[in-house]
């Protein structure tokens, strides 16, 4: 049986962000824009993009397009902790009540709140959870999520969150990229040292995660508060020997992630609201992605990432919703890289590659972010005649049409 070749179009605008520089500033005038465009694709992969009067000669089932409609890549979200269970909307309350850190944790706050109401979830209430949040992400045109582990903190129970976070991946519509933050904090529970404890994560859980193909990444929060930079490092350079892609959660509140994160080739780094020129520097000049997550600016109430400043050094900025129950409860990716980019300066172009090419790479996916022959038929169309109404309306507009893998998924 042949595969029928569907042409969709004709979009008002078409951005495919292909030949888009990776690194570095961009204006609008830089994003490629095909007017009247189509989108020709057979089975999960995108065959031609062209103008639509063009690619349709050669298809066998024609989707038209009616009234104005404004197409991209599908975004990619490339830092997300949605597999969790509980709220820590009592924690929100205390810190916007002028509570600190410390005083949230000694109340049973924090992180390891979130650790005790996920180890007492079981897999499926964790992956009923994963499948809700992905839904809503659906809506918001993602289609494709990276999502952490980091609310286990034991073998056993991180085991637990990565399986259920494989398990989900085979329901919903997205790809869901797994990977493991058995280093999120030092566990309240480790009757040994913060070293005794990643020592015991690198020997006995990576060779499960590889068995298993439960995760291929490796992340870590660096911080004082989390695992200090020599604490770090050999637990990663273990994890780049067996061959684990690194992502870091650095310079958060102090510049100490970042360093280590270039110095071991991470594909990206994550947070960054404390970097300084020393660390903007480091990321314009190394292969690592930065990763802005407005989403934790607006939780925390702490300054968002030196996002231009990055860009006009030349490093490549992705930008993610880091959807959390602690930092980051929001999860609207839209409105919330809308928001950096009016604090931040931030071009659409900038925005667009942040929310699709420059992510793929942050998550070294090379068959999306794009839209090309041989390119997953990843997009999303919104109801406009001009692509600024997106960013302008924060997340108000929603696509009116979401297609993975060449399926019409919203
Ligand atoms: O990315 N910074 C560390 N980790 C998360 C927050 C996790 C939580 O508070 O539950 C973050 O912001
Ligand atoms: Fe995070």
């Amino acid at each position: 049986m042949t595969v029928p070749k569907t042409a969709i179009g004709p979009f008002t605008q078409l951005f495919p962000m292909t030949d888009v520089p990776l690194k570095g500033s961009l204006t609008d005038e830089q994003l490629p824009i095909i007017p009247q465009g189509g989108i020709l694709f057979s089975g999960d992969t995108i065959v031609k993009i062209g103008r639509f009067e063009d690619i349709k000669k050669d298809a066998t089932v024609i989707i038209p397009i009616e009234g104005n409609q404004v197409c991209f890549p599908g975004i990619i979200d490339a830092h997300t902790h949605i597999c969790f269970a509980g709220s820590r909307a009592n924690d929100f309350a205390m810190r916007n009540a002028g509570k600190t850190y410390l005083e949230i944790a000694k109340q049973g706050g924090g992180i390891w709140d979130t650790v005790t109401q996920t180890r007492k979830a079981s897999i499926d209430q964790l992956i009923a959870g994963i499948i809700t949040r992905s839904q809503d992400h659906l809506k918001q045109g993602t289609t494709t999520m990276e999502v952490k582990s980091g609310y286990g903190l034991s073998v056993q129970e991180e085991l637990k969150m990565l399986r259920s976070i494989q398990r989900a991946n085979k329901t919903v519509p997205q790809d869901l990229i797994a990977t493991c933050l058995a280093a999120h904090i030092k566990p309240n529970d480790a009757d040994s040292d913060a070293t005794a404890y990643l020592t015991e994560i690198s020997e006995t859980l990576f060779p499960i995660l590889l068995k298993e193909k439960l995760t291929h990444r490796i992340d870590a929060f660096v911080e004082e508060s989390a695992f200090s930079a020599k604490q770090i490092k050999p637990y990663l350079q273990k994890a780049k020997r067996m061959g684990f892609d690194l992502t870091l959660h650095a310079d958060q509140f102090t510049p100490v992630g970042t360093p280590i994160a270039v110095a071991l080739g991470a594909l990206s780094a994550d947070h960054l609201e404390a970097s300084t020129a020393k660390e903007i520097e480091l990321l314009a000049n190394s292969d690592t992605v930065a990763v802005a997550l407005p989403g934790a600016s607006l939780g925390l109430g702490c300054p968002f990432a030196p996002a231009r400043k990055l860009l006009d050094s030349g490093a490549c900025l992705a930008i993610a919703s880091d959807h959390n129950p602690g930092s980051a409860p929001m999860g609207n990716l839209m409105n919330q890289a809308s928001i950096l980019a009016t604090f931040e300066k931030l071009t659409n172009a900038e925005v667009w590659a942040g929310l699709t090419i420059r992510a793929a790479k942050a998550l070294r996916l090379s068959d999306r972010g794009s839209l090309a022959a041989g390119q997953l038929a990843d997009f999303i169309c919104f109801d406009t005649h001009t692509y600024q109404e997106i960013t302008y309306q924060q997340g108000q507009l929603l696509p009116a049409a979401v297609w993975k893998r060449g399926k019409k998924v919203v």
